[in-house]
């Protein structure tokens, strides 16, 4: 009658895919435990890590459970406990892990009635609450896991990339909160037509190096040319990361979701301890407290 969860932060846009591409990281996220009850309705019991809102209707986790319990209308209720490790604000899918965690164990104790795309579906009503707009890019690998591409959001359709062997992301997280909502209002409502065609020839390089395993195109596809010129000022130093980190060894670089976290991807764990040992050389000297860690994509 209860479930304890891991669930996990994810890095979405990478680089190229704004809004549609993303992919998991393992090796950090969110404990939630759901239980079911006789008492009705979606009730949270307890949140650690973070000072997060109990009320449902205003806690991520709570909306996207809510949205499956309306849809559902079980003969029971749900209590959630979220022990948060994710940093709301930090641009590795804080929001989503919980959006997804409460659907996902919900889904579980009820004997699977839904899919991982209709549990996207429910999970989306609760990013929408923290990022004021419905976007899957970092639900959808939080559920499926390695890299996924959003085709669509109405209808939802979620397309699970292929990951190449050894692929690692290395990640720094400065502490500093950018609001998701925020970092889009700083994006321009039209781009440049020279613009769109260099993203959207480096979004279809990037997948077609992911299906073939081709780590040196993955590296000429990794440029963002729409949103990292704006997004870029928002976080300091930026550039040195970016540079230091190709320097040690990585394929590419891009800021993680809406900031500030910025990600590195290379080929091989010792690479990416490299880029890591780099990145805190530099950083440590901004005097801008940060922290990093490495996680295999798969
Ligand atoms: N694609 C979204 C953005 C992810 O960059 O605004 C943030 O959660």
């Amino acid at each position: 009658n209860e479930i304890k969860i891991f669930s996990p932060a994810t890095v979405a846009n990478v680089a190229c895919g704004f809004d549609v591409l993303g992919f998991c990281l393992d090796s950090v996220g969110d404990d939630m435990v759901i239980r079911k009850t006789d008492k009705k309705g979606i009730h949270i019991t307890k949140i650690e890590g973070f000072d997060l809102p109990y009320e449902t209707e205003l806690n991520v986790a709570g909306v996207s459970a809510l949205a499956m319990y309306e849809a559902t209308q079980p003969d029971c209720g749900f209590e959630i406990e979220i022990y948060k490790n994710i940093k709301p604000g930090s641009g590795i899918g804080s929001s989503a892990a919980s959006a997804v965690g409460s659907v996902f164990g919900m889904n579980e104790l009820l004997g699977r009635p839904y899919n991982k795309t209709q549990l996207t579906q429910f999970a989306i009503k609760g990013e929408a609450l923290a990022s004021k707009c419905e976007h899957a890019d970092n639900l959808a690998p939080a559920l499926f896991g390695g890299f996924t591409l959003v085709k669509s959001i109405s209808p939802l359709e979620i397309l699970e990339i292929p990951t190449p062997d050894n692929l690692y992301a290395t990640i720094i997280h400065p502490q500093i909160e950018i609001k998701t909502s925020e970092s889009r209002a700083i994006l321009p409502k039209k781009i440049i037509l020279s613009d769109a065609i260099t993203q959207w020839s480096n979004l279809g390089s990037l997948i077609h190096a992911l299906h073939t395993n081709n780590y040196d195109l993955i590296s000429k596809s990794l440029h963002d040319v729409i949103v990292e010129p704006h997004r870029s000022k928002l976080i300091p130093h930026y550039n040195d990361v970016k540079t230091v980190a190709i320097k040690a060894g990585a394929l590419g670089c891009g800021i993680s979701g809406s900031g500030p976290s910025i990600f590195s991807l290379s080929k091989g764990v010792e690479t990416a301890q490299n880029i890591k040992n780099a990145i805190e050389e530099v950083y440590s000297k901004t005097g801008i407290e940060f922290d990093m860690h490495i996680s295999e994509i798969n």
